[in-house]
């Protein structure tokens, strides 16, 4: 029997996190490596059977627009639903498959994974639940929805960000769902899926099924995840993804006198001079690196600049963000336009 061919991807979120980037780009539109984060999202979904996938955000909504015009004639063919303001998770969800009367998936749009979703999808259908949650197994569950189950994989309690930092089974971002799972989601609020609508139907004794995974999973939504989902792209951790390392864009203009480490792009029309170093970073379009500079573990946003001799770790530039000649920084975020101040 076939899998859902529809998902509902949230891509709603206001990527606060992963600040200043998020200014004007938003999360699930990042690149990386070769193409926006969601392109990957959706990529995955099409490798199995999904066929169409809802869309929706109120969080620089118009920045979408390209990226659909972009995903033309690709499947999963790509529906924008319109969310006025903010519904949650719950509520995107609830708002975007309104109509839908078959089982369908539903992703956060910033996980990164290689989740064999034929097989959820199928443990969902053998076990007759009205929702099948995709876990991971982590080391501290503070960021995530926390999940126990009983033997046979009914989930006992969601418990979303939970206080003390206890390893567990959390919630991967990834769902199966019955339509009636969020038939009841009041309209008109914002409604969380995690802590409203999961923890209400095991209330009402539904069935709800967790599937374990042992795949590569991360959610890309802080900086350090971020690049570590880049580099592990680049290692070949993740099934079906295959880079050179350095990955150079084919318009990159790097100078055969700059020095580039192994776990580092360099994107469209972004350039290394001379003498520079770069180690462990990504370089956004158009982002430069100046003769002599520096820069180790930081994220250079569209257009953003280390000028000459300048030395950057740690550090965020947002879109056009500026780091001066002979400047030091570690740990900095520089908003978008914006020079780092002395
Ligand atoms: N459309 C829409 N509208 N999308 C939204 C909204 C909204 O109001 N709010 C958040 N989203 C989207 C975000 O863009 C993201 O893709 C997804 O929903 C999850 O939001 P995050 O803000 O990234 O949540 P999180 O990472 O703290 O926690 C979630 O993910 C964890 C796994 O990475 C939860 O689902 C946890 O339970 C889970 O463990
Ligand atoms: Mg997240």
């Amino acid at each position: 029997m076939r899998g859902p061919t529809r998902a509902v991807v949230l891509v709603g979120g206001e990527g606060t996190r992963l600040r200043p980037l998020t200014e004007t780009i938003p999360k699930p539109l990042v690149p990386l490596v070769d193409r926006p984060f969601l392109s990957h999202v959706l990529d995955h979904l099409a490798a199995h059977g999904v066929r169409e996938v809802l869309l929706s955000s109120s969080y620089l909504e118009a920045s979408f627009g390209a990226f659909v015009e972009s995903r033309r004639g690709l499947l999963p063919e790509v529906r924008w639903v319109a969310e006025e303001t903010p519904l949650g998770t719950g509520g995107a969800v609830a708002n975007a498959a309104r109509g839908l009367d078959e089982s369908f998936f539903v992703l956060n749009g910033d996980i990164l994974t290689d989740l064999d979703l034929t097989a959820l999808a199928a443990r969902h259908r053998e076990t007759g639940a009205v929702a099948t949650i995709a876990l991971a197994p982590v080391e501290d569950a503070r960021p995530y929805g926390l999940v126990s189950l009983d033997e046979e994989g009914r989930v006992l309690e969601f418990r979303e960000k939970p206080a003390e930092p206890v390893p567990g089974l959390v919630n991967a971002g990834t769902y199966v769902l019955e339509p009636e799972a969020v038939r009841g989601v009041p309209a008109g609020r914002a409604v969380s899926i995690e802590r409203e609508v999961f923890p209400a139907l095991i209330g009402r004794g539904l069935r709800l099924t967790g599937f374990p995974s042992a795949a590569y999973w991360v959610d890309v939504g802080t900086p350090e995840k971020y690049l570590q989902a880049t580099f592990d792209a680049l290692e070949g951790r993740i099934r079906g993804l295959d880079y050179a390392a350095p990955y150079l864009h084919p318009q990159a203009r790097v100078s055969l006198r700059a020095h580039l480490g192994r776990w580092v792009v360099v994107g469209p029309g972004a350039r290394v001079e001379a003498r520079a170093l770069v180690e462990d970073s990504v370089l956004l379009e158009g982002a430069a690196v100046d003769e002599g500079a520096v820069v180790r573990e930081s994220i250079l946003g569209p257009g953003a600049r280390v000028g000459p001799g300048a030395r950057v770790e740690g550090t965020v530039l947002a879109e056009g963000a500026t780091v001066p000649r002979g400047a030091t920084c570690t740990g900095a975020r520089v908003s978008a336009g914006r020079a780092l101040e002395a």
